[in-house]
């Protein structure tokens, strides 16, 4: 049993393989945080005090009451009245897991693998019920929580927060974790230690952004990879999030995450209710690295979905960066026909198949094919790229309106904008509108236009684009008053097209991308199994990209493509063999002119596509180890055990190169001491020699090299 209550104590303890999570009601009814940490058998030996509300360890805070650290939520009555007190009522334990409405969220595939905890609190001035969901994943060793607000009074109540979860903790003696960046810089890890007051990641762009990304981790003083404390909190949702850090005069840590209260508001009317999105808390006892592990196989394994969630995934060939917008039928055909000679198994159509699209300033909207480009149309490309043995895949951006398009002219009205203002479309926003996803008509046209074509062109995968984030934002669709639920609305909306889409078309492989990665958030990874981890191909600059993605999304879900010379992103000049086994972190493919391809590259790309088709189980499927960061020095390393491939692969980074220094030994991690394992088929060597001496790295002239070694386990 992961969930256990004493109810003599009224204490909740929920378990997973190495954590405990616990809370109690207190005599007043009002919950009561206890601890959050590495496993113990039970916590029994508190003393009852007289409980200050402003330093008590609260499980959800309410505003106005004493506590005046972040509250968790906030309400509003018609009458002005902003007070709310929770107080429990009941619970409820049952195995398995209930599906959140209308949001994405972890599931389980057998009852007995999640065990639920449901706490029904009750506001002791009205009549609103909140229920707070912890869902414990055992073995996977996380727990799961969200919240639902139950309007059963006869009056609207107005949500002007409502977060997915608060955490305190005893002290504040932690670093703060987070994973942020621009276009093109990605997921850089940022560390600091903890100050007094609020420190807030956050994303007030309506999609969850190139700079902050809904995650967050607490870490011990001298945390690492292996060693120390290390707390994660993560959020399956999309849009606007908030993850606050707050540090209070009594040294205790509160953190608070959930949408973003920052112009969010949302009327429960009479009988309605109100729905969170879901938190992902992670402990792990031995630094970052057994986090990120915790994440991986959770997201992999219980949060994405369908066919290809097991599936090792084909090696693609995209032509963005190969010819942008300036392509025809016989050119894609040749850059297939070059593919195929190299082994890849896909093609990929990216943008400006469609309308008029010569540039980025037109077209979105109109999803049919461009016959000056495509004479034939695009069933017949599609049908020539099976005949030269690749299957084909095709770029969508559904989300958007270009104001130059047909779609614009029929419905100037069908993007987010407030009435009377002109919303913005220039340089800055790629020259594109946002469509309005919080209106039905407008999402059902698109499901239309983009279901047409996946049935009528034989189309095994879909880029699913978004490369704007949200302004004017405001719905015609929408009530004055309710203005403020545009931005949680619009993610409802693209939540409710993916879920029809993917369904509808189970063959599809889905890859999320947003202008590279400004919406690799779990939301989107339920719907789509990969995601264009950036739009910099640059190897070097990769290298931190993939490494900081890696703290939470597993492997298998990072698109990562080898790109041309000079970089398009930075001008710099790796050798293939670089850019290539860079590339192999995730799931691999190239995105450059193949048909321009120097021979000494085309034989490195050959070999790199041979191996990958080897070694891909190992690299989607396996764990994952950091070993040097890319943020701590000039070289980077990183590795893969996989127990089912009886493989691991290790592959190792420097940047600049150094004159006149010795080779170095990179030490292993992950692996059995015991165990005898064949280094690229010569040497033997333990477990522990592996593990705690390391392999022998030589050390070369030129800059920007990578190695590579292929062990076995024997
Ligand atoms: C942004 C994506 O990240 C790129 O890979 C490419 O698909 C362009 N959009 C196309 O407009």
């Amino acid at each position: 049993m992961s969930v256990k209550f004493c109810s003599e104590k009224n204490i909740f303890h929920l378990k997973t393989k190495t954590s405990s999570y616990i809370f109690r009601v207190m005599p007043n009814k009002v919950l009561n945080h206890l601890y959050w940490g590495k496993a113990v058998r039970e916590y029994v030996n508190f003393e009852e005090v007289d409980y200050n509300p402003d330093s008590i360890l609260a499980e959800y805070p309410e505003y106005g009451r004493g506590d005046f650290r972040d509250p968790a939520y906030q309400i509003e009555f018609e009458n002005g009245r902003r007070l709310s007190e929770l107080k429990y009522v009941n619970h409820n334990i049952y195995y398995g897991k209930k599906s959140l409405v209308a949001l994405p969220s972890t599931y389980a595939e057998k009852d007995t693998e999640v065990e639920s905890l449901e706490i029904i609190l009750k506001d002791d001035f009205s009549s609103l019920e909140v229920i707070l969901t912890y869902s414990v994943y055992e073995e996977y060793d996380a727990i799961t929580r969200n919240v639902k607000f139950v309007n059963k009074g006869n009056e609207s109540v107005q949500l002007n927060r409502a977060l997915s979860l608060c955490v305190d903790f005893e002290t504040s003696d932690f670093e703060l974790l987070h994973l942020s960046g621009a276009w093109c810089r990605e997921k850089h890890i940022f560390k600091r230690e903890l100050q007094m007051g609020s420190q807030a990641i956050e994303s007030k762009r309506g999609i969850s952004s190139h700079q902050h990304n809904p995650f967050v981790a607490l870490l011990s003083k001298g945390a690492t990879e292996t060693i120390g404390d290390v707390y994660g909190f993560s959020l399956v949702y999309s849009g606007n999030f908030l993850a606050n850090v707050e540090v209070d005069g009594f040294k205790r840590t509160r953190v608070v995450m959930g949408i973003n209260p920052f112009d969010f508001a949302w009327e429960i009317r009479e009988g309605e209710s109100f729905q969170t999105p879901e938190g992902v808390l992670v402990y792990s006892d031995k630094g970052l690295g057994k986090m990120s592990r915790i994440y991986h196989k959770l997201y992999r394994e219980r949060l994405s979905r369908g066919k290809y969630r097991d599936k090792t995934r084909p090696i693609l060939i995209n032509n963005w960066e190969a010819t942008y917008f300036n392509f025809n039928a016989d050119k894609i055909v040749e850059i297939a026909k070059a593919g195929k000679e190299l082994g890849i198994e896909l093609f990929v159509l990216d943008d400006g198949w469609f309308g008029k699209r010569d540039s980025d300033n037109s077209s979105l909207g109109d999803w049919f094919e461009d016959r000056r480009k495509l004479p034939k149309g695009l069933k017949d490309l599609a049908e020539n790229v099976n005949k030269e043995g690749l299957s084909f895949g095709l770029w969508f951006e559904p989300e958007m309106l270009s104001p130059d398009s047909d779609l614009y002219k029929e419905h100037p009205d069908w993007c987010l904008h407030v009435e009377g203002i002109k919303p913005m479309s220039g340089r800055f926003q790629r020259n594109q509108l946002v469509l309005d996803l919080t209106r039905k008509e407008v999402r059902e046209e698109i499901i239309k236009r983009v279901s047409d074509i996946l049935r009528e062109v034989p189309i095994s995968y879909v880029k699913w684009d978004m490369n704007r984030a949200l302004t004017d934002v405001g719905s015609i669709g929408l009530s004055a008053k309710n203005q403020k639920e545009t931005f949680h609305r619009y993610v409802l909306g693209l939540y409710e097209m993916l879920e029809r889409i993917t369904g509808e078309f189970p063959e599809v492989l889905f890859e999320n991308c947003s202008s590279g990665g400004a919406r690799f958030d779990p939301g989107m990874s339920y719907y789509m199994p990969q995601t264009w981890a950036s739009d910099d191909t640059d190897a070097v600059e990769r290298l931190k990209i993939q490494y900081g993605t890696s703290i939470v999304y597993p492997v298998s879900s990072i698109g990562s493509h080898a790109s041309t010379i000079p970089n398009h992103q930075v001008s710099r000049m790796e050798k293939m063999e670089t850019r290539g086994l860079t590339a192999m972190m995730g799931i691999f493919g190239y995105e450059l002119d193949l048909t321009k391809l120097p021979e000494e590259d085309r034989i490195v790309a050959k070999e790199h596509v041979a191996l990958f088709k080897e070694i891909r189980e190992t690299v989607q499927f396996g764990e994952f180890y950091r070993l040097l960061s890319p943020f701590e020095g000039n070289e980077t390393a990183w590795m893969f055990v996989n127990e089912k491939t009886k493989e691991v692969l290790v592959f190792y980074f420097k940047v600049l190169a150094e004159p006149y220094v010795n080779g170095r030994k990179l030490k292993l991690q992950g692996l059995n001491p015991e165990q005898k394992y064949l280094i690229n088929d010569k040497e033997e060597l333990y477990g522990d020699q592996l593990m705690n001496i390391g392999l022998d790295i030589k050390n070369e002239f030129g800059d920007f090299r990578a190695t590579f070694w292929r062990i076995k386990m024997i």
